[in-house]
């Protein structure tokens, strides 16, 4: 057949095949596309040297948001969904897995996969390097190379089952078989990626206590919200996000109880905080409902990762909640809303109207137009959240880190009152809320970050990502230039998006010396850095990079 390809944006073509005859409505239409992929973003390609163990180069791809469209011809966009299967021959040594219902290993280094569900293109993944696995669960099992195998069991051991029970309980059966977990190389620019079955995550996850399980529960929250239930349009992934947000702290308040949830969301706030401070309150960004397009208005697919779908779509669901006022009916309307759209590509169109056809009462009361809060200016009105869920039941958690985050930031330090508060006993998430309000209230009067540091060696040597992201943070913020090596020390040792950004951000916006830390430490870890990320950063150094 005739094939043309035209050119669609600033990577990818369009390929436009003509063909003999018009199809019939209802028609079978079969077409064999044979095909190489090339350079491109969707498949990232690892040496050795990038690896956990460093013998063996690696492969993955990432297809979220519009990357997939460089590693298989596709229709590119969350509306369409379909199945698909895959026969991948590896070389001597290694190990294929994708994100399917099934898959088999044949003679000759070849996997067969097959995804007998529907799912949009973004979900299609796939890795091939040297990696094994091991049982946790029933329907569960972690992925890793062999150096972190032991690891990656002990961290999840035993844990999933009940998560995915929970979620089971709440919002309808799992319909994807299998729920594992790959453990990517250092890299990978996401905390997880939900792809179907398997999902990626970073291995800075193997932090030792089970403490940033929060990242595997907001994953497996998609296999109802993201992967049954899909945005039909990149412009409505909160619909994808804040669904998955809410569902994630619904699982979490079943299974650690609403302070420690209340804990972990004030931590999330913070997050939504600090991005508005960032972008402004005002961004096109900064609204639920975002326009895909070039230029100043228009927002480009990737770059609604940020933490308005997030945050800000988890308190417009929580509104909804707040709503109905009624935790069991609310929780039986989103079982009923993931059993109508399953499958599905929808709009928040479809989700609101379903809303309030399922409460018929609200939809009287007109719910949807109260002054302030209309579901209109809600997705349509960049800016903070109208309404902010209660997270008052956290209190008890939460007050000790304000005090004493008070204490560290007074001008002469009251030695005795902060001896007096025992932090050994602190959660992780107690810790990072902690350490966001002494972020905010930084630069703290002289020398107190030093002291800091020094009496809390838990923190200032702390191995956890989150802790470390906050630390450095911290050290950036005060000027503190005895630390800096630990900015580049976390920066070289991993990858994430969410936490090489704001480091960036914070470097380029400091002192010649932090400035000077910034391309140094660019220039040594970019070609480890995913292409979306090395493009950020450049763009946050004034080096070109992201459009
Ligand atoms: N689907 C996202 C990751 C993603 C978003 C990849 C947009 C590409 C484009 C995933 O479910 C996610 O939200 N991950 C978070 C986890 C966190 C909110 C617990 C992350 O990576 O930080
Ligand atoms: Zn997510």
């Amino acid at each position: 057949l005739p094939v043309e390809s035209r050119p669609f944006a600033s990577y990818g073509s369009a390929l436009h095949i003509a063909l003999p005859q018009a199809p019939r409505a209802g028609q079978l239409l079969t077409l064999l596309i044979d095909y190489e992929a090339g350079e491109g973003p969707g498949v990232c390609w690892l040496s050795p040297e990038q690896t956990a163990g460093k013998q063996k180069p690696y492969m993955y791809t990432q297809g979220q948001a519009v990357l997939n469209r460089s590693f298989f011809p596709c229709f590119d966009t969350p509306s369409v969904k379909f199945t698909y299967s895959a026969t991948v021959k590896v070389p001597e040594g290694f190990t294929a897995v994708m994100s399917a219902t099934s898959w088999e290993k044949q003679k000759d280094n070849t996997f067969v996969f097959k995804m007998s569900q529907p799912i949009p293109s973004y979900l299609i993944a796939l890795v091939v390097g040297d990696i094994v696995s091991a049982d946790v669960g029933p329907r569960s099992r972690v992925w890793a190379e062999p150096c972190l195998i032991e690891a990656a069991k002990k961290e999840y051991d035993g844990v999933i089952e009940e998560f995915l029970v929970v979620g089971e309980k709440l919002f309808g059966p799992y319909v994807w078989g299998r729920y594992d977990i790959l453990f990517m190389p250092p890299s990978f620019p996401f905390g997880g990626m939900e792809n179907p079955c398997l999902t990626f995550v970073t291995p800075c996850l193997l932090a030792g206590d089970r403490s940033l399980v929060d990242v595997i529960i907001h994953e497996i929250s998609h296999s109802w919200f993201g992967n049954l239930v899909t945005n039909a349009t990149w412009g409505e992934f909160w619909l994808n996000e804040g669904f998955t947000m809410y569902a994630q702290r619904r699982i979490s308040t079943e299974v650690y109880g609403l302070p420690y949830t209340c804990l972990e969301a004030a931590t999330g706030r913070a997050l939504l905080r600090q991005h508005m401070d960032a972008t402004g309150e005002d961004h096109p960004l900064n609204k639920l409902r975002v326009v895909i397009e070039p230029g100043l208005w228009g927002v480009n697919p990737d770059d609604t990762y940020n933490e308005t779908p997030y945050e800000k779509g988890y308190c417009f669901v929580s509104y909804l909640a707040h709503l109905v006022g009624n935790q069991s009916k609310f929780d039986a309307f989103l079982q009923a809303y993931v059993n109508r759209f399953k499958f599905q590509s929808i709009t928040a169109d479809d989700t609101l109207g379903f809303f309030l056809e399922y409460f018929p009462e609200l939809k009287e009361k007109g719910v949807d137009s109260i002054p302030g809060f209309e579901f209109d200016r809600w997705l349509n009105t960049p800016g903070w959240p109208p309404y902010l869920p209660d997270l008052s039941p956290g209190q008890q958690l939460m007050r000790p880190a304000d005090e004493l985050a008070e204490l560290w930031a007074a001008d002469g330090l009251n030695v005795e009152a902060i001896e007096a508060v025992d932090i050994t006993g602190w959660r992780t998430y107690q810790l990072v809320y902690f350490l966001d309000q002494v972020l905010q209230k930084s630069p703290l009067p002289e020398g107190n970050v030093k002291r800091l540091s020094k009496m809390y060696p838990k923190i200032s040597k702390a191995q956890n990502a989150e802790l470390r992201l906050r630390w450095c943070q911290i050290v950036l913020k005060n000027n503190l230039e005895a630390e800096y090596s630990k900015v580049k020390d976390f920066l070289h040792s991993q990858g994430k998006q969410k936490y090489t950004l704001p480091l960036y951000r914070a470097m380029w916006g400091g002192s010649e010396a932090t400035r000077a830390l910034a391309m140094e430490t660019f220039s040594a870890t970019a070609p480890q850095l995913h292409v979306n990320v090395q493009n950020y950063v450049k763009k946050i150094l004034g080096l070109g990079g992201a459009e």
